[in-house]
């Protein structure tokens, strides 16, 4: 076998996502399974170039499947995304005789995993981001959650709503994605989901469903709408001032990334932390592992940031059904 891995790190990169402690748990376990030593670099990148970096044992991630956030704590890291500063990450994985890691994180830690693969550490990504963004993989770890979490707090605004007879502008996050957006305006009933990629501006339009829709009897009107759109409060102002309803908008924010997993979220991220480190201790690497069609599998780092995401047209022409 090339390459044998003895020891492997794992970090977590980017925006935390719930679900991540599971698939650092299940890292940290398997690699151990394995007869794998285990490192954890803490706060992503910037913990590597700070030799943030501590052993790992099968206790070190009792107690974490059911918390939300990061046990190895995340960080965006300018310095590594320079050719000086992924050379240096390199030699400090060498110099603390880590041969392997497994990079948690979204498709920029993914450029960032290719990189070490290319330096010569094996490196394994697993897609850990609430926004569902990432073009190989159906799944990313702390979707579920988020879409929870933000139905939930969606619910409640609209009983308020309901109440005061009011239209309702609620901006979920996703960053430039509206997968969000998309599975809370389903799973809401909202009237409007407004999807960055398919959203064309027409607030006129939107004004005149709200003025109609009143017409019809309807108590409340809520408006899903995607961070990567944005401009919430203004298209509120704008809104009340157009039809004499009154309207407030809210930004769920942060709120959703934060929570204890669902079930999903920890069985998904369980499955494939192990993959991750079943694949270093194969001597695999520059690999991201993905549930596609219902499958687990792996891809090409490289094939992998190459592909293309899109809203899936059917979910999106049946929401389009829903909406009114
Ligand atoms: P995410 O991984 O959720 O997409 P970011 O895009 O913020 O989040 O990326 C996380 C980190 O990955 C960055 O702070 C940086 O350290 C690293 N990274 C991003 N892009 C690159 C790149 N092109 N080359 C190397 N590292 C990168
Ligand atoms: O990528 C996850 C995410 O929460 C996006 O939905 C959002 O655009 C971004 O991170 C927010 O980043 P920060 O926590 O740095 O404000």
């Amino acid at each position: 076998m090339a390459n044998k891995v003895k020891t492997i790190g794992v970090l977590t990169s980017g925006g935390d996502a719930p679900g991540m402690n599971a698939a650092i748990r299940a890292v940290v376990r398997t690699a151990i399974a394995r007869g794998l030593n285990v490192k954890g670099i803490m706060r992503g990148y910037a913990g590597l170039l700070a030799e943030e970096i501590v052993d790992m044992d099968s206790a070190s991630v009792a107690d974490c499947i059911n918390k939300g956030g990061t046990i190895l704590y995340t960080a965006r890291c300018q310095e590594f995304t320079t050719e000086a500063g992924q050379k240096r990450g390199a030699e400090i994985c060498r110099n603390h005789g880590i041969d392997g890691i497994v990079v948690i994180g979204g498709d920029g830690s993914f450029r960032g995993a290719g990189k070490l693969s290319a330096l010569g550490i094996n490196t394994i990504g697993v897609p850990g981001t609430i926004d569902l963004d990432i073009a190989c993989t159906d799944y990313t770890i702390g979707f579920d959650t988020a879409v929870n979490t933000a139905m939930e707090a969606i619910d409640k605004i609209r009983d308020t709503s309901t109440s005061h007879e009011r239209c309702s502008i609620i901006e979920v996050m996703g960053r430039k994605a509206g997968y969000i957006a998309l599975w809370c305006g389903i799973a809401n009933g909202a009237e409007e989901i407004l999807l960055p990629e398919r959203y064309d501006g027409d607030e006129q339009a939107i004004i005149n469903r709200i003025i109609e829709a009143r017409k019809r009897g309807k108590k409340h009107y809520i408006i899903v709408n995607a961070e990567g759109i944005g401009h919430s409060a203004s298209m509120a102002r704008r809104i009340e001032a157009a039809t004499g309803i009154e309207t407030r908008a809210t930004i769920l924010g942060h709120m959703q990334r934060g929570g204890s997993p669902t079930c999903k979220d920890r069985v998904y991220a369980s499955i494939m932390g192990a993959k991750a480190a079943n694949l270093l201790a194969e001597g695999k690497s520059n690999r991201i592992i993905a549930y596609k069609n219902g499958e687990y599998v792996d891809f090409d780092i490289q094939e992998a940031l190459a592909m293309k995401k899109d809203i899936v047209e059917e979910q999106y022409k049946i929401a389009c059904d829903l909406v009114r």
